[in-house]
């Protein structure tokens, strides 16, 4: 039976098996065992008198929310490593802690970049919808012509824990990398890649893939006009929504500047825009970074982990302090 004084927390979504199980004994849990997020009015209802919520990126987690929840609120743990759904200052003000789920999600979103930058210049979205229309095809010579990715100058916005992976997939395809932090890294970091300001590494990179976290800084960098300082004929890879302009990339498409592109997740999601979606030469993936069994499972550990630390009367492990907003990208 469930203990009504025990401390109350909200999960806003089904997650992996058994993580939410861990919280039965010490919480009084309230959970969405949906795939589907709650409606606001419910979230906000769901969530008063909550010690923790555990929140995904489609939570806005806001003032109306934290008051919602009321004055026994303590800590916001957001499945997601992106924490771009947080008032930070809002959350700082009550003094509610925020965390995230960084590291555990490193390897699986880089080999997504890298499926999606494969998928792109090889023309893999083309082909699949060919056949599956059922049209007429043939081998020929000049058949749906891809990019090859061996030596290939490869640049990496945002060279976090998910830049410096996928740099180091880049390594077996032989592909000089260079990238733009708000630091240069330390050189073990690195992994030789060369350290550029963001318009030297547009110009320099054949293949760009975009890593950088959404802060307010980074919405829309890449916007039409930082897009058209990359080569013609470029290949763009986004894996954080909201970062590149989606209705600028579109438009790069279109007009032939970029050869490719690839878009992990949207601004506004689940819309996807109408000016991408008619882009043939765009794979369109729906916010898959992340999605494996194995990361799945440690991400819901993860947040699971600092809500039952913050009950203890611990720091989250993973806390969350607020984003810059005016510094030059950062490291997810
Ligand atoms: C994105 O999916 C994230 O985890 O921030």
């Amino acid at each position: 039976m469930t203990d009504t004084t025990a401390p109350k927390v909200l999960v806003t979504r089904r997650l992996a098996p058994g993580v939410v199980d861990r919280l039965h004994p010490a919480c009084d849990v309230r959970h969405h065992d949906s795939e589907q997020p709650m409606a606001r009015a419910e979230l906000l209802a769901a969530a008063a008198g909550c010690t923790a919520l555990v929140t995904t990126l489609d939570d806005t987690v806001d003032g109306e929310l934290l008051d919602a929840a009321g004055p026994a609120l303590r800590l916001v743990a957001n499945h997601a490593v992106g924490t771009h759904n947080i008032d930070h200052a809002a959350c700082a003000a009550r003094g509610v802690a925020v965390s995230n789920t960084p590291g555990v999600l490193t390897e699986a979103t880089a080999d997504m970049a890298w499926a999606l930058l494969l998928a792109a210049t090889r023309r893999l979205g083309e082909g699949e919808r060919l056949l599956r229309s059922g049209r007429p095809w043939a081998w020929a010579p000049t058949f749906l012509l891809g990019l090859e990715l061996a030596g290939t100058p490869l640049g990496i916005l945002g060279m976090g824990r998910i830049g410096q992976a996928v740099a180091r997939r880049a390594a077996g395809f032989g592909m000089p990398v260079s990238y733009h932090n708000r630091q240069r890294l330390p050189a073990d970091l690195e992994q030789g890649a060369r350290h550029l300001p963001l318009d030297e590494l547009l110009a320099a990179s054949r293949v760009l893939v975009v890593t950088a976290p959404l802060t307010a800084r980074t919405r829309h960098l890449l916007d039409a006009g930082r897009i058209a300082r990359m080569p013609a004929g470029a290949v763009l890879v986004s894996m954080t929504a909201g970062v590149v302009d989606e209705e600028a990339l579109a438009a790069a498409l279109a007009s032939g500047h970029l050869f490719a592109a690839a878009v992990d997740n949207f601004e506004h999601e689940p819309a996807v825009p109408a000016a991408l979606l008619a882009q043939e030469r765009a794979v369109l993936a729906p916010h898959l970074g992340s999605a494996t069994v194995r990361t799945r499972q440690a991400m819901g550990d993860l947040a699971v982990d600092n809500v039952l630390a913050v009950l203890a009367g611990a720091e989250p492990p993973t806390g969350v302090s607020p984003p810059p907003t005016s510094a030059p990208p950062s490291s997810p």
